[in-house]
């Protein structure tokens, strides 16, 4: 069905409104070989990201989805080359800064997510005052993750749960899933119920291991700049034809069991 004649509000038309997914997760992949297929440099295909995250915030806004959680920059993206590191922050710390009144404008609260104390001290800066002048905004959470890496971020819980033991305040036996949760970055968010990668790669690259679980996911082979409102129409699409049966069967999650089959 989905082809390249389907405009925006034909694709808007077959999306249910009443099962739109509360928390998506995006790994915005394919900004590098967006700019080479070009034949520019890989940071116009960052230059030209933030567009996309532009059109992302505000169609996620408009569906009235909850939380949008943004993988931006991995731990493992500090290996690549200087200047392209360089770029990124200084790329980060602009677009924040010019997207902040908008963001304001549009109810949408921005919440950091990964190693900050990291990230270079003028796109830092920039990032927790956006941070703080969104804390009242009460739309669209937008998660923003920064040097993330989901060990990492599981590591740091694992070591304060430990500290708790050691000083006698926790026995390791009452240690439960929920205490982890409570010690992640996502600490209070829902699990993301959709987690889409631009760029075509098959892979989670150290994204949110915990909390994608029972995650949807949705591979396209589009490039991160070019990931308009049409392509994430198609994802909430392909998205509301899944069933999500969290270990069930298909007869359980649609109601059809008897109690006593139950
Ligand atoms: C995603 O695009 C942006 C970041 C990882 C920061 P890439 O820069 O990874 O683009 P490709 O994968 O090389 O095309
Ligand atoms: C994942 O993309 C990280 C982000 C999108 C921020 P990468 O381009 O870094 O992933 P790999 O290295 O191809 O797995
Ligand atoms: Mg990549």
């Amino acid at each position: 069905m989905d082809n390249l004649v389907d405009n925006l509000d034909t694709l808007l038309a077959r999306i249910d409104p009443t099962r739109i997914p509360e928390h998506v997760a995006i790994i915005m992949d394919g900004n590098g070989r967006w700019a080479a297929g070009r034949g520019k440099p890989r940071s116009d295909g960052h230059a030209e990201g933030v567009s996309s995250v532009h059109e992302a915030v505000e169609f996620s806004s408009d569906l009235g989805i909850k939380y949008l959680t943004l993988y931006a920059f991995s731990n493992e993206n500090w290996r690549r080359p200087r200047q392209e590191v360089d770029t990124l922050m200084y790329l980060i710390g602009w677009a924040i800064e010019r997207e902040l009144p908008d963001l304001i404008r549009n109810n949408v609260r921005i919440r950091l997510v990964g190693d900050i104390e990291r990230i270079p001290a003028d796109a830092r800066r920039r990032l927790r005052d956006a941070e703080r002048d969104t804390a009242g905004c009460t739309g669209l959470t937008l998660l923003m993750c920064l040097s993330y890496s989901a060990r990492w971020e599981l590591t740091e819980a694992a070591r304060s749960l430990a500290r708790r033991a050691a000083a006698g305040e926790l026995d390791p036996a009452d240690i439960s899933e929920e205490m982890m949760a409570d010690r992640l970055d996502t600490a209070g968010v829902p699990d993301p119920d959709l987690l889409i990668r631009t760029g075509g790669e098959h892979r989670i690259s150290n994204f949110l291991l915990w909390q994608i679980a029972y995650s949807e996911l949705y591979f396209t082979p589009v490039l991160w700049p070019e990931f308009g409102k049409e392509a994430y129409a198609r994802a909430i699409i392909d998205f509301q034809s899944r069933e999500r049966r969290f270990g069930m069967t298909s007869a359980q999650v649609s109601g059809l069991t008897s109690d006593s089959e139950k």
